[in-house]
Formats: C-alpha cells, structure tokens, sequence
C-alpha cells in the first residue's frame, strides 16, 4: 500500500514538473529587442580583469621563477632552502653578509665543507615544488664566488620527489669575484613536485646568491616572461582592462608593507623582496612562506596589458594602509614632517601622490624624461598610454575622502586628462557607502568603484541595481565582485554553476546599464591548489596546468560578446529583469553585422522564448547561439575535468524578425543572429 502511494506521489511529481515545462513550451516568453533604437555605445573596457597577488597569483603563479627566496633577502633568510641530510659532508653554512654583491643586496649563502662528498649542499623546494616538463628549457642561474680551499665546481641538479634525477649541469672556473654561471636544463621527464638540488665539488667555501630556475617557454618567449597558459586564459576573455596590483595588497597591513611601485621596475635581481600582506591574514588558510619577489612589477605589468589588448589601470595608495588591519594613515602635509604627528622623514601624504605622478610619468612619459628614461632602459621606449589610475583600493570613511580630494586635485592638475577610480568602500551599501558616493559624485569623480562579494541569490536579486542610478558624468566601476556559495571568503566556497548562472543574471543588468557602469571585474583572478587563502576564484591551476572556472567562461562569454551599442530589450508584459528567473540584455555587434541577445534561465525546467527583433531589416538565415547549461547547479570545473562546462556552439534558424528559441534549463545563452536593421 505505502508502496503504492509513493509510487503515486512520484508520479504526480513527475507530472507536475512535465506540466510546468509544458506549459513554458507551450507558451513562449516573448522579449522585445529595439534593434533600431540604440541606447548609447558600449564602454570599450567594460568587462575586464582584476589582478592581485593572492592566493601565490604572483610568484608561484603567473611569475615562473622556480627557485623560492633566491637572493636570501626574505627576512628569514633561509627561508624555501634546506641543508641536505644524511651524509651531508657540509660542515657550515650561514647567510653572509661579508663583501656582499651589493649594500642592498647583502645577504648570501656561504657553504664550508672540509670533505667532499655528494650531499655538500642544499635544495630549493620551489613554490610547492617545482613544475618542469619533460624536453623544456629551463635556464639556471647563480651568483656565485669561490673562498678559502679548493672548490672546483658547483653540481646543479633537478629532481623529483622521490630524487630521481631529471636534469643536471656543472658549473665550473669559479673564481674569488662574484660572477654570474648560468646552465640549460633539460629534465627527461615531467614533474609537478621537482626540487633544485646545488652542491659544491672539492673542499673548501663556496659563495652562492640570486639563484634562478626559470623556464625558456614563456609567454613571448621573454627573459622575465610570464607563465604561458595563465595568460592565454586571461588574453582569450578578450579583458578590456587589467586592474593591479589589487586589492588589499596595495594598501599593505602597515603602510611600510604598502605596495611601491618604484621597488618593483629595474633589474630584477636587485628588487628586494616583501611579505605578502595575505601570509598570516586566514589563520585557517595560514602560508607563512608567502612573500614578494617583485619579478612581476610594474613594467611587467604594462607589458601584459598590453600583450592581452587591455587598458591598464593601476591602483595606487592613497596614503592608508588597510583598514582591516593597522588602518595606519599617512599624515595630510606639504611636507615631511609639516602637520603630522609622526617622525620627520615618515612619508607624508604628498609622498604618495609624488609617486602617482612619477608613475604617470614612467607609463607616458618620453625617453627623456626622468621616469620615462627608466621605462626605455627596460626595453619599451614607447609610452604605455596609461589612461586611467585609481586612487585607494578599498577604503571608506572620512580619512578616505580628505586625502582623496587632494589627491585628485594634484593628479587633474598635471594630467588634465587622465581618468581617476574613487572608492566607495568595501561594502555595496549602507552609510558609509551613501556618504561616500554622495561625496564623489559632488566632486565629479571619474569612476566610483563598488566591490560586491555576496551570496548567489543577491546577485539575482540585485539585477537592476543600476537601473535607476543616476546618469551622471561619475561612471560606476563594479571593481571586484564574485558569488560566494556559502558566505564572504568562507573556505567551502565553490565556483559552482549557481554562482557563474547568477554572476551572469547579474551582468545582464550591468551590460543593460552600460551607460552608468563603465567597467566590471571578478574578483580574485586566480589561485594556487595548494596555496591559496581565499576562494572563489577565476581561474585556478597547480604547478603545470590550469582551469577556468564556470564562472571564467560565463566572463568570456560576456568579453567576447561584448558588442558596440547598447540594445534596448523588454520582458514579456514590460516585467522587469529576472521575473520569473528570466533575464535578457541585448547589444549590436556593429563590427560583425550582428545583434547579440544574451539570456539567462535559472530555472530548472526549459523555457521556450520568442525574440522580437523590432526594427530589424536584413537579417541572415543563421544564427549562432553560445550555450552553457547544467542540471546541475553545483557542476564545477576543475584540474580533472577543466572543460567539464564551458560554452558550447549550436546553429539555429532565423526564419523572420520573430526569432524562436527555447533555453535549456539553468542555462546561460548568447543568442548571435546575423544583420542590424
Ligand atoms: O579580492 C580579495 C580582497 O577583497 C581584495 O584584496 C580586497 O580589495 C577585497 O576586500
């Protein structure tokens, strides 16, 4: 009997979710496009990327050194090194500082052995190991000096976890000066796990310093290239802008452990490394090993805004270190030590727009000039077209907006031109953040950047945040924003499909109001599998592959359809964004010759559509749709399955203006059809 009834009970739900999709099927949502009505053009950057180093996104990540702590100048100076066990033969080593290769460089290993054996040395155990791949190209690189005795060589050898050798070279001929040896690796297999194992050969003191593994295949094949895959993935979201270097990262824990951008151009070797501000912030996600090398610093940095197409947009210190940690402020004063309670030499506020204008100067400037001369000898002669910078990461309250104005005020005044980011503070609403916009908008500001990490639901629930903005000269800049599945930085969060389907509900409402929003990016950008203290992220990857999330391609989907003019586009009945879990935006691709109508159906069951072209001449007999879909709202990519969901291509019929399409359940589609009017 009980069995019967369940039976009865399945069958009726069954019945009951057939009928709802019916009835969808039966009658289709009919969504109006105003082909023939542009609203305004597209901002050309208006989705883009958000770069910080967290989560081991720098060193570790997207900057391939191998070796951890080269130059021994982390403050714990061993820090990444091991002296080899067992029969070590090494009867003292020390980080010297005796005759150092240069006064700011002086840190070194000294290495003392009486009895030569195989294991006088140490390893280098890389960013959670080593990533080298069978056949590649992996140049080696030492400082290195010979002391008292007779050591004739250095033994340089690559090895997997278990020890298995997989790559090695002799350096020979050292002699009583510093001198750089460099060698070619060539390891005969793949390892995620390799280390760098140095020994010397013969008795005696050997020197090392600034030790360097870094792989031939980068992107551009460059020197100080970048990691190839990452940048293929951030290049193929076709980003408008690359905002860097953060995040909380500009700001620092203290305003000694801000970000400067004059520590990180030059010879690499020489630029001294820093704790990274995320080291000890997650008690739960704790990498004490976490420092920065600055291998990627600002001129890289231009660089790979430009090498991916994006505008570059700098984020600078405003002269405040974060506000969740010391919150410490840099006094407002024309000079050192003028109206401010602290020592004379500390910096003041003026310090930190010096450096804005000097940056400005280094991006822009000519060959000739001081900042722009720096620029050249690095190999770009040619400006960067800077554009835009933005003025404080994420800070709030009334310290904020004294410094800003005066701030601004300095920058407008040398670069008349140059389009300046405000905050709005970490929080998307509330007083602070009302005070704030009210504040910026009076003072005309450039963009105002609005983070919003929230759960899943409040990005669909929020879809029409902007329509009833205010269509002033201040743009929005929704400057990092990302779904959280189970709460802000909650380590269980995951990059569902729940998350990337309401991310693009969301964006729906952003591209719809494209004339207020100039500009929008996830945030973060990527992470390390075993190294990373916040989730979610975009792009994820260990130490020889790489992933995009779901809500990387929902990004991409928007980047590469990102069309030229604004489209007009109505819900049945005039309804609003999101009713019933539909949302639409529209654009012209004027360059292509297409209309692009992007929908979303978080839904679980199909919903048939009918898109109504209005003032549409000329259309073409094929259209194209761009398709990511699951039953599943928990579907994840990952290193295992990277391409588990991603956009799929399907050809439709446009057989008139009244163009037919039925949405797969939860599902996020880019409907392309041929011809503009
Ligand atoms: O994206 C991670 C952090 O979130 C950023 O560093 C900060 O700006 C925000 O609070």
């Amino acid at each position: 009997m009980r069995i019967v009834q369940i039976l009865l009970a399945a069958t009726s739900l069954v019945t009951a979710a057939q009928l709802a999709a019916q009835a969808q099927m039966a009658a289709p949502a009919v969504l109006t496009v105003q082909v023939n009505k542009p609203i305004a053009p597209v901002p050309q950057h208006l989705f883009g990327l958000f770069f910080e180093d967290i989560n081991f996104a720098a060193d570790g990540g997207l900057y391939p050194e191998l070796v951890k702590n080269k130059s021994f100048e982390i403050d714990s100076h061993l820090l990444g090194w091991k002296a080899l066990k067992g029969a070590a033969e090494l009867e003292s080593y020390l980080v010297s500082s005796d005759r150092p290769i240069s006064a700011s460089k002086n840190h070194f290993l000294r290495l003392s052995t009486s009895k030569a054996g195989p294991d006088a040395g140490f390893v280098n155990e890389g960013f959670r190991g080593m990533g080298v791949k069978e056949g590649a190209e992996y140049t080696f690189s030492v400082m290195a000096r010979r002391g008292p005795g007779s050591i004739t060589g250095l033994n340089v050898q690559l090895e997997g976890p278990k020890g298995e050798p997989l790559a090695q070279a002799h350096i020979t001929g050292l002699s009583g000066e510093w001198q750089k040896y460099t060698a070619v690796l060539r390891p005969t297999a793949t390892a995620a796990k390799a280390r760098l194992k140095l020994t010397v050969e013969g008795t005696g003191t050997a020197d090392l310093d600034v030790v360097s593994l870094f792989p031939k295949d980068t992107w551009g094949k460059r020197e100080n290239g970048l990691r190839p895959d990452l940048v293929q993935l951030l290049k193929d979201l076709k980003p408008g802008f690359l905002r860097f270097p953060g995040g909380c990262i500009v700001e620092g824990m203290t305003l000694d452990n801000r970000y400067q951008w004059k520590e990180t151009i030059g010879d690499v070797a020489a630029r001294q490394p820093m704790i990274n501000r995320w080291n000890k912030e997650f008690r739960n996600r704790y990498t004490p090993d976490y420092y920065q090398s600055f291998g990627l610093g600002f001129f890289e940095y231009f660089q790979l805004a430009e090498d991916i197409g994006a505008e570059p947009l700098p984020i600078l210190n405003v002269g405040m270190a974060c506000q969740y940690n010391s919150a410490e402020l840099a006094p407002i004063g024309t000079a050192k030590g003028l109206n401010a309670a602290g020592p004379a030499d500390e910096p003041t506020l003026d310090t930190f727009i010096q450096d804005a204008l000097d940056l400005i100067e280094f991006a822009n400037g000519p060959a000739s000039s001081r900042w722009g001369a720096r620029r050249a000898a690095m190999g770009h002669p040619a400006p960067f077209k800077l554009k835009m910078i933005g003025i404080g990461n994420e800070q709030w309250g009334p310290q904020y907006l004294e410094r800003y104005e005066p701030f601004a005020r300095a920058v407008k005044a040398k670069y008349p031109t140059m389009q300046l980011v405000s905050s709005a503070g970490p929080s998307p609403n509330g007083e602070l953040f009302d005070k704030a916009t009210l504040k910026l908008r009076e003072l005309k500001a450039d963009f105002i950047d609005e983070h919003y990490y929230a759960k899943a639901d409040w990005f669909r629930q929020n879809v029409g945040r902007y329509d009833n903005y205010p269509r002033t000269a201040t743009k929005i800049f929704a400057g990092e924003y990302a779904a959280q599945s189970e709460g802000i930085a909650r380590t269980e969060n995951k990059n569902n499909w729940d998350c990337a389907l309401s991310e693009a509900a969301f964006m729906t409402g952003l591209e719809r109001n494209a004339d207020v929003v100039a500009m929008a990016s996830y945030a973060p950008l990527f992470a390390h599998v075993d190294a990373w203290q916040w989730t979610p992220n975009l792009i994820w990857f260990d130490n020889l592959n790489s992933y995009g999330t779901v809500n990387y391609y929902v990004q991409q989907l928007f980047g590469q359809n990102k069309g030229t003019a604004m489209l007009p586009v109505q819900l049945p009945n005039g309804a609003k964004n999101g009713t019933d879990n539909l949302f639409a935006s529209a654009v012209a691709d004027e360059t292509a010759g297409e209309i692009v109508v992007k929908l979303v159906n978080y839904s679980p069951a199909p919903r048939a559509v009918q898109v109504s072209l209005a003032g549409a001449k000329k259309l073409g007999k094929t259209g194209r749709a761009l398709v990511m879909a699951s039953d599943d709202l928990n579907t994840q990519n990952s290193l295992q399955e990277p391409r588990k969901l991603t956009p799929q291509e399907v050809k439709f019929a446009v057989k008139g203006p009244a163009v037919s399409y039925t949405l797969a359940p939860n599902s996020f589609t880019v409907l392309r059809i041929p011809g503009r009017k």
